[in-house]
C-alpha cells in the first residue's frame, strides 16, 4: 500500500523527467540577422536616435530579425513561449523588413506603434518585468510620440497633395 509520501515522490520524479525531456525540444533561435539593414524601419523612416533607441531597447527583441534571446529562452517551456511571441510579433510588425510593406501599410504600422507607445501596452508586462531596460522618461517619450505624430501628419499631407494633383 503506497503511502501518500511515496505517491508524491513518484509525481515529483515524473515531473522532473518530463522537465528534462522537454529540454530536448528546442525552437531554432534566429538572431544573427541585421536589425537595421537597408529594408529596416531605421533606413526607411530615418528616425531620430531617441526613437531608434526606444525601439531597439524595447521592441526589436520581438519585432525585428535581431532578437537578443534572454537566458530563460534556453529553458523549456519558456523558450517555446518566447519563440511564440517572436513569431507573432514579427508577423504583425517586422522592423527589419519595414520597406517591404506598401506605403499605406507602413503608415498603418506607424499609427499602431504610436498607439502602443501612447498606451504603454507594448511590450507585455511579463517582458518588461524580465528585461529591466530603463524605460524612456516622460520627456523622452513625448519626443518619441511627437516624432511619430509629425511623420504621420507629413505622410497624410503628402497623400492629399498627391490626390489633389491627380484631379
Ligand atoms: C515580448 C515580445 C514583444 C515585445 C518586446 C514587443 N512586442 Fe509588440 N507585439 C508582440 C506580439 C506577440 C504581437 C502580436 C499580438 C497579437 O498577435 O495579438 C505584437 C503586436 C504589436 C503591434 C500591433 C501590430 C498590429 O498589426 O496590430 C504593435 C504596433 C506593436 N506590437 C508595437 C510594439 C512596440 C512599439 C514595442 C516596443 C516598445 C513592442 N511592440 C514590443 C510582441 C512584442
Amino acid at each position: 500500500m503506497p503511502t501518500l509520501r511515496r505517491i508524491l515522490l513518484r509525481i515529483a520524479q515524473g515531473l522532473l523527467a518530463l522537465f528534462l525531456v522537454i529540454q530536448l525540444i528546442r525552437k531554432p533561435m534566429d538572431n544573427d540577422k541585421e536589425a537595421e539593414g537597408p529594408k529596416s524601419f531605421a533606413a526607411t523612416m530615418n528616425p531620430p536616435v531617441k526613437v531608434l533607441r526606444y525601439l531597439r531597447d524595447g521592441c526589436y527583441d520581438c519585432h525585428s530579425n535581431h532578437t537578443r534571446y534572454p537566458w530563460y529562452a534556453h529553458v523549456q517551456p519558456f523558450g517555446w513561449i518566447v519563440a511564440g511571441h517572436i513569431r507573432d510579433g514579427k508577423r504583425s510588425l517586422n522592423l527589419s523588413e519595414f520597406s517591404t510593406l506598401s506605403k499605406s501599410a507602413q503608415n498603418k504600422r506607424l499609427e499602431y506603434m504610436l498607439d502602443a507607445a501612447n498606451e504603454g501596452d507594448m511590450p507585455f508586462w511579463t517582458y518588461r518585468m524580465l528585461n529591466p531596460n530603463s524605460p524612456p522618461s516622460p520627456t523622452q517619450m513625448a519626443a518619441i510620440t511627437g516624432w511619430m505624430k509629425e511623420t504621420l501628419a507629413a505622410q497624410n499631407t503628402a497623400k492629399s497633395e498627391a490626390n489633389s494633383s491627380v484631379k
